[in-house]
């Protein structure tokens, strides 16, 4: 089965069983897991931010990124297609008791202006706008990348309001490929940043909070409290750890196949997609004749998954264990698919 339906369907590689296997581990609520430690040193460095702290998901890492940042009563400036917003189960009503106020963006990325647009007046009555969360690389807006200078628009705006900019970068690594960005230009950019292991990087399960040291010495006190004190964790790290020495590298093979996906379902009559909007690793189309459960049952029969996205949407979604074979039989399949 070649499996399009997530970045987060990949298997450990044989050489990240090894280094999960070797790990050193000790207790992480003691701070004694010596590979965590250092892979959450290492990441921090990576971004040029003071500290990190490991969770075992990018929607713990988004929701404690929140939590450090507001009070009961606060508002979050976001864009309407953010995960925050759908699929997170409104857990920032849940655990931080504020409120989200979408913003329709373009294919999930806003502008300083509309955020600007969006932040409160100050009195009795408004909610308390209080921080701003972009989400770069955007899923919904079908991989679409931030550019730098918006994001650096963005944060001077939110210094001036004096907001905090909460970054979800589950994908930051695809954006950073793509636009040719140093990680450590986002990090300077932003109060928080949550990255994952678990997406086209590979490993199988792991997000990391990054920010100030004061920021992660809360979110750690968060993170226990929310149930995400692991303890021997370092096998984890390790597999993190790996995953970002050898296949960060690798995430431009994946966003080029994306891209000649996309040449073939643009000739399909069957199918609609403006191919300049693959930036990443996600193809978003659009299924202009049929249905999109047809379409999907078809690509099926020849061996290739892919997932419902949205109204009439299909999505297709890249990662290292898709091989240049895998990629020519998914064009063949959507080439071949004659509609009803
Ligand atoms: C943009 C984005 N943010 C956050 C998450 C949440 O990650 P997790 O599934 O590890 O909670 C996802 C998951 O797909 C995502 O696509």
């Amino acid at each position: 089965m070649i499996d399009l339906r997530s970045d987060t369907v990949t298997t450990p590689t044989e050489g990240m069983w090894d280094a999960m296997y070797k790990a050193p581990v000790g207790d992480d609520v003691f701070g004694e897991d010596p590979g965590l430690k250092a892979l959450e040193e290492k990441i921090a460095r990576l971004f040029g931010m003071e500290g990190g702290v490991f969770v075992p998901s990018g929607t713990m890492g988004n929701q404690i990124g929140l939590k450090v940042h507001t009070q009961p009563a606060d508002e979050v400036i976001i864009d309407e297609n953010a995960h925050i917003y759908h699929s997170e189960g409104a857990a920032g009503g849940l655990i931080s008791g504020i409120q989200l106020r979408p913003v329709r963006g373009e294919r999930g990325v806003l502008t300083a202006a509309q955020v600007n647009a969006a932040v409160r007046e100050q009195n009795d009555w408004d909610p308390h706008s209080r921080v701003v969360a972009l989400e770069n690389t955007s899923n919904k807006g079908g991989g679409t990348c931030y550019p730098l200078e918006t994001i650096r628009e963005i944060f001077h705006f939110t210094r001036e309001k004096e907001l905090a900019l909460h970054l979800d970068g589950a994908r930051i690594w695809n954006a950073a490929v793509a636009t040719g960005t140093q990680l450590a230009d986002y990090g300077s950019l932003c109060d928080t940043i949550s990255v994952c292991f678990s997406k086209g990087l590979g490993a199988p399960v792991g997000s990391m909070l990054l920010g100030s040291r004061d920021v992660i010495k809360k979110a750690r006190r968060f993170r226990k409290i929310l149930g995400g004190g692991m303890r021997q964790a370092g096998m984890l790290a390790a597999a993190a750890s790996y995953a970002v020495d050898h296949h960060y590298e690798k995430l431009e093979h994946d966003h080029r196949k994306a891209k000649k996906l996309a040449e073939t379902v643009v000739s399909s009559p069957f199918f609609e997609v403006e191919p300049s909007h693959v930036e990443t690793n996600i193809v978003l189309f659009r299924v202009i004749r049929g249905s999109v459960e047809n379409a999907l049952a078809w690509f099926l029969s020849q061996d290739v998954a892919m997932i419902p996205f949205g109204e009439n949407t299909i999505r297709a979604t890249f990662h290292f264990q898709i091989s240049e074979s895998d990629l020519e039989k998914a064009m063949r399949a959507v080439a071949s698919y004659k509609g009803e």
